[in-house]
């Protein structure tokens, strides 16, 4: 199964893609995450650095490369779910051509988290992750336990968060009628507690054909 979820920043999608990799056994390739690792590791270019610290996109080259990469990997035979790409149409076309280089694999579902823009604002600017094992906790919602250590994203800044949340409302503007014309976009409230976001996704998945309920 390959799902790709998009949604604004903060929308949940780091969040219910976990949940979701654990339900279908498939993995969670976030190129956020891939971006933040290669930081740590030292690795990433100066200049994709300043970029992603104050919120804005990648260009499209430097991303596509990564998922190129990393979907041929054993662990994706079966399938992945793609959190946070693609984000532009260049970027959506260029994976249909790597799926269909790969076999004539297909996207089963593009599952779009919708957020009112101050609740999203409000979920960022919150936001810590534990740097050690990766989960994503939010200091009111979902408070880290003690002896977490959290790390605060350069980006969850409030200017950087403004001009994260201007980034996605361009590039929706074309990215989402790309996948509503190819009738694979499912629009899920994002609004409600985890778990009750997850069951209205796995709803969604069930629609699309392709499993769940
Ligand atoms: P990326 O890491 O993809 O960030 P993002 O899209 O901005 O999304 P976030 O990770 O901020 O939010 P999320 O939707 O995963 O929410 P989360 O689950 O954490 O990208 C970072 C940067 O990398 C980009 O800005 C860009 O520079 C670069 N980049 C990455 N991909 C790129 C690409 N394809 N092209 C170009 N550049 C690229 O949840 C947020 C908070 O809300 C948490 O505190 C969580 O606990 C809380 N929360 C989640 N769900 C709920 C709920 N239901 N109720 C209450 N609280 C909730």
């Amino acid at each position: 199964m390959i799902l790709v979820l998009v949604g604004p920043p903060g929308a949940g999608k780091g969040t219910q893609a976990k949940l979701l990799c654990s339900r279908f056994g498939i993995p969670q390739i976030s190129t956020g995450d891939m971006l933040r690792e290669a930081k740590r590791a030292g690795t990433l270019e100066k200049r994709y650095l300043d970029i992603m610290d104050s919120g804005g996109l990648l260009p499209d080259e430097a991303v596509i490369g990564l998922i190129a990469r990393r979907t041929v990997e054993p662990d994706c035979g079966n399938g992945f779910l793609l959190d946070g790409f693609p984000r532009t149409v260049p970027q959506a076309t260029a994976l249909d051509e790597l799926l269909a280089s790969q076999g004539g694999r297909r996207i089963d579902a593009v599952l779009q988290l919708d957020v009112p823009r101050p609740l999203l604002e409000e979920r960022l600017i919150h936001r810590r992750t534990d740097k050690r094992s990766g989960q994503i906790y939010h200091l009111v919602y979902n408070p880290p336990p003690p002896g977490a250590e959290l790390e605060h994203r350069a980006d969850d800044r409030p200017e950087a968060v403004s001009k994260r949340l201007d980034a996605y409302d361009a590039m929706t503007a074309a990215l989402l009628p790309f996948y509503e014309e190819k009738q694979l976009l499912h629009r899920v409230d994002g609004v409600g507690k985890p778990e009750e976001v997850t069951h209205r996704v796995l709803s969604a998945v069930g629609r699309s054909g392709s499993g769940g309920e």
